[in-house]
């Protein structure tokens, strides 16, 4: 059996490392595909050492682009790659446009295609991965569930209970994997900071595309910093809009605000646990600090991950910057315990790939033309 895996951008590299390992322990051979979407180094490749992501079979080099064009180009040539490979099954992960346009690419192929992380919603169409989670969660044969929101909102969708399994989640796998090695990095220590210090990462278009967006969270950043010193891995979305703005200077200019490059997975994990605080608008970080039991402030409105909210350490508050300041201060004068959502155990690789070793694929290949009913 084979079973193709995509990946495109940063978080989706953490999802799939456990999924080819997990495929790979059970003799089914698990090529990567990467489209390219995200491609500097401490973007992309510093992933798949840290990560032991098997080297990929190919990369479809679309790089950055507008959505259309981005999609586009996965769509076009993922589609070469899957009658080249004829693979029995093809994984999606997450909600970037990669995934939505490899979905689409290997269901028109007539291709079992399973999405992990699916059912999660945000409720806001304004998001692009909203957009994304939607068309992948309509079209994919299989659909695995990282939190129990995932299966209520695809019921309520009217998808088949059967196609549905509720797995854990695989970012969670990753981290429980790797968590001893990144402590041992030791990088606040390497990084001379003090023993209390926060983490923070930004690259919502809500949040930094717009001059007004990017001058209010630029202004949250020093009000913040004025209680702990942050540390600030700056996503290239984010440098860019910031530099167009005249606002990276500023930040620059603040000896409390360490601004660094991305960092590679070990190296930020590394910091994440041992961080006081953290502020973000990240989806996988939301999930990463509630398995560390580290404080996040979701600097968004909403969030498809209700879970870390509900069972985890994160609280939604926002954009505005006195309002964060507050939540910041109080966040800072309380502790709180790490807290595992259901399944998020290190297993949701392995129930996954045991799952599609159960037969379900034969189902769902027949099932095709008789959707509602199959
Ligand atoms: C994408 C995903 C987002 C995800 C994020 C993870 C979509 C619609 N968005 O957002 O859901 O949370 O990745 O990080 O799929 N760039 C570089 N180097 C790179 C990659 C990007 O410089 O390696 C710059 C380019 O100028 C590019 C911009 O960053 O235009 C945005 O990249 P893009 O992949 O379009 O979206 P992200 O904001 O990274
Ligand atoms: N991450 C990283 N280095 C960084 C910032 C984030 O390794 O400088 C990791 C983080 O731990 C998580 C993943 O990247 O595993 C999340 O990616 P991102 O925030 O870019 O995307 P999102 O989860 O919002 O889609």
């Amino acid at each position: 059996m084979k079973v193709l895996h995509v990946a495109g951008a940063r978080p989706n590299f953490v999802k799939i490392a456990p999924l080819t390992a997990a495929f790979e322990a059970r003799g089914v051979e698990a090529p990567v595909v990467h489209t390219g979407q995200h491609y500097d180094e401490k973007m992309s490749h510093l992933f798949f050492d840290d990560l032991g992501i098997p080297r990929p079979k190919a990369n479809l080099e679309v790089g950055s682009g507008s959505h259309a064009k981005q999609t586009a180009m996965v769509l076009d040539r993922f589609e070469g790659v899957l009658l080249e490979e004829k693979p029995d099954l093809v994984i999606v992960v997450g909600d970037v446009n990669s995934t939505a346009a490899c979905a689409l690419a290997a269901v028109k192929l007539g291709i079992v295609t399973a999405h992990v992380e699916a059912g999660l919603r945000s409720f806001d169409r304004t998001m692009p991965e909203e957009i994304n989670r939607l068309v992948t969660d309509s079209i994919c044969d299989l659909l695995y569930c990282s939190e129990q929101s995932g299966v209520d909102n695809l019921r309520a969708e009217g998808i088949p209970a059967w196609r549905t399994v509720l797995v854990g989640n695989v970012m969670i796998d990753s981290l429980l994997r790797h968590r001893d090695r990144a402590r041992a990095l030791g990088m606040r220590a390497r990084m001379g900071l003090p023993d209390e210090y926060g983490m923070l990462t930004l690259h919502r278009p809500s949040n930094v595309d717009a001059e007004v967006d990017a001058a209010r969270a630029v202004e949250t950043v020093e009000r913040v910093a004025r209680l702990v010193p942050l540390v600030f891995p700056v996503h290239p979305r984010t440098r860019q809009a910031f530099a167009r703005h005249g606002l990276l200077a500023r930040l620059e200019g603040n000896p409390a605000v360490r601004l660094i490059d991305p960092l590679g997975y070990l190296e930020f994990l590394s910091l994440l646990d041992g961080a006081r605080l953290v502020l973000t608008d990240s989806g996988g970080v939301q999930e990463e600090t509630t398995v560390l039991g580290v404080p996040c402030l979701t600097l968004r409105p909403n969030t498809e991950r209700p879970a870390t909210v509900t069972d985890g350490t994160n609280r939604l508050v926002g954009g505005a910057p006195e309002a964060i300041e507050a939540a910041a201060r109080n966040a800072l004068s309380e502790r709180v315990a790490a807290r595992r959502p259901e399944f998020w155990d290190g297993r949701a690789a392995e129930r996954i790939a045991d799952h599609v070793l159960s037969g379900v694929l034969v189902r769902a290949a027949a099932g095709r033309n008789n959707w509602q009913e199959a």
